[in-house]
């Protein structure tokens, strides 16, 4: 159905057709189309525009378009229509005749894209949070599996202080409460009603606009109809929401791909989640959190199509904005699938407790403890870094670690050393000293997990 053509002397040339059509994209706002249409049609009523007849016959067909478009896969087969609304209508015209032609009066598709696109967006927030929430859930199960493993912690990938496991997770857990909370803020400025406002200039048809956006379950209606034509900042936010979460995903991968491989060897993922070799037998690679690494550059991408798309479009509507839909639906694929995929990941992993306790006995991740300890005891903290720093030189040359070490060794080798130092050469000890509030402390971190939980039920309810 063109919805459009009275001032054309001749139709679109093919060419044209093929270049512009959005359908294959734009179909998937089916279902939001059909309802913001619905609650068009019953405010055209209240207008006094359709009469309660005209607008019951036109929600009823509205209602059989969907539920066929829901029972048959090839519902759009051979549709040569401009874009979703146009079949839409098309479709309403075949079950309703002349009365579809009604269902436009001072409705225009800028409007009703941007109002299909939020209804659509909408449901896509609440999705991604579900999803957030499924791998939270996942991750405080793998940090409760295992409380008292002991892990180096890393910067600059070198070894630097022992942590608890379950301080570790929590990590990646707080990093994914800040995206769920950034899709609750994109979800706020999406949720918001953007029809009355034609084509730029406002209807010229007496719409109650709050009871339309009661009718679809919007907050709050936009308050000026060129910003409603020119605005994607809501497309912006989910996708930039998107994207931060796509990076936290990525680096949570890179993290377990490492620490799965045989050079860390502490982490084995599950057989489901990771993939064998066509030519060599022994490989078992773990390409779930590669793909999820290599997606995130993928939705980073979208980001930044989106942002230059915009950049100095004239106001209001113009039809580049038509190449906001594919980044946008893609974002969103992404993250829902990557965010699914990253539970599942989590769920299958297995840590070999004693590979990263080993790894930190291993190496100088105490240091940082004993220096503090002779701070505690009156040495000024340079000093204490300088004696540190000399015995740990001392041991690299010497290869000893740091249970090599005892209390008399210790005092022998600088005074400031006194007995209840020694204790500290165990990565255990140290983190005891660690109880602050945000530290891997070992009664801290358990607090934390348990308030972790409480605030992933507090997500939920
Ligand atoms: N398919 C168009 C889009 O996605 C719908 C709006 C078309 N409006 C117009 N004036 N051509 O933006």
């Amino acid at each position: 159905m063109k919805l459009w053509g009275g001032r054309f002397e001749t139709g679109p040339s093919e060419i044209f057709e093929r270049f512009s059509n959005s359908l294959h994209f734009d179909k998937r706002l089916i279902g939001a189309d059909v309802e913001g249409s619905q609650a068009f049609a019953r405010s055209l009523h209240r207008a006094g525009v359709l009469t309660a007849e005209e607008c019951t016959q036109i929600v009823d067909a509205f209602d059989s378009i969907l539920r066929d478009a829901e029972a048959d896969p090839n519902f759009f087969d051979g549709a040569t229509d401009e874009d979703v609304h146009s079949f839409v209508i098309g479709k309403l015209g075949a079950r309703v005749g002349a009365l579809a032609g009604k269902i436009h009066t001072g409705r225009s598709r800028n409007e009703q894209v941007s109002l299909d696109t939020r209804l659509w967006l909408r449901g896509e927030c609440d999705k991604s949070r579900g999803w957030l929430v499924a791998l939270m859930s996942a991750l405080l199960d793998l940090a409760g599996k295992y409380p008292n493993a002991v892990i180096p912690g890393y910067t600059h990938l070198r070894r630097a202080q022992p942590v608890l496991w379950p301080h570790y997770i929590l990590a990646l857990f707080e990093m994914f409460a800040r995206d769920f909370d950034r899709f609750g803020e994109a979800r706020r400025r999406v949720n918001v009603m953007p029809l009355g406002s034609g084509a730029l200039a406002g209807s010229g048809f007496p719409h109650d606009r709050e009871a339309i956006a009661r009718d679809l379950g919007f907050d709050s209606i936009t308050l000026n109809s060129m910003d409603v034509s020119a605005d994607r900042d809501w497309a912006l936010d989910y996708v930039y929401a998107a994207t931060v979460a796509m990076i936290h995903l990525s680096r949570l991968s890179e993290d377990w791909i490492l620490y799965s491989s045989e050079e860390f060897g502490w982490m084995e993922l599950g057989d489901g989640v990771t993939s064998g070799s066509s030519l060599m037998p022994q490989k078992k690679n773990p390409d779930s959190l590669e793909l999820i690494r290599g997606k995130s550059g993928r939705v980073v991408g979208s980001l930044n199509s989106l942002l230059v798309t915009m950049k100095g479009l004239p106001m209001t509507y113009n039809r580049d904005m038509q190449e906001d839909k594919e980044p946008l639906f893609d974002a969103a694929d992404q993250v829902n699938g990557c965010l699914e995929m990253a539970a599942a990941v989590a769920e299958s992993v297995v840590l070999r407790e004693q590979v990263p306790f080993d790894a930190a006995e291993a190496s100088w991740v105490v240091a940082t403890d004993l220096a503090e300890a002779l701070a505690r005891n009156g040495t000024a903290f340079h000093s204490a870094h300088q004696i540190v720093g000399r015995l740990v030189l001392e041991s690299v040359r010497n290869g000893k670690r740091p249970a090599d070490w005892n209390a008399e060794a210790l005092a022998a080798f600088a005074p400031e050393f006194t007995p209840d130092v020694a204790r500290l050469l165990d990565p255990r000890e140290g983190m005891k000293t660690r109880e602050i509030l945000g530290g891997t402390g070992p009664a801290t971190v358990a607090k934390a997990l348990l308030t972790a939980r409480e605030r992933l039920a507090a997500m939920t309810a």
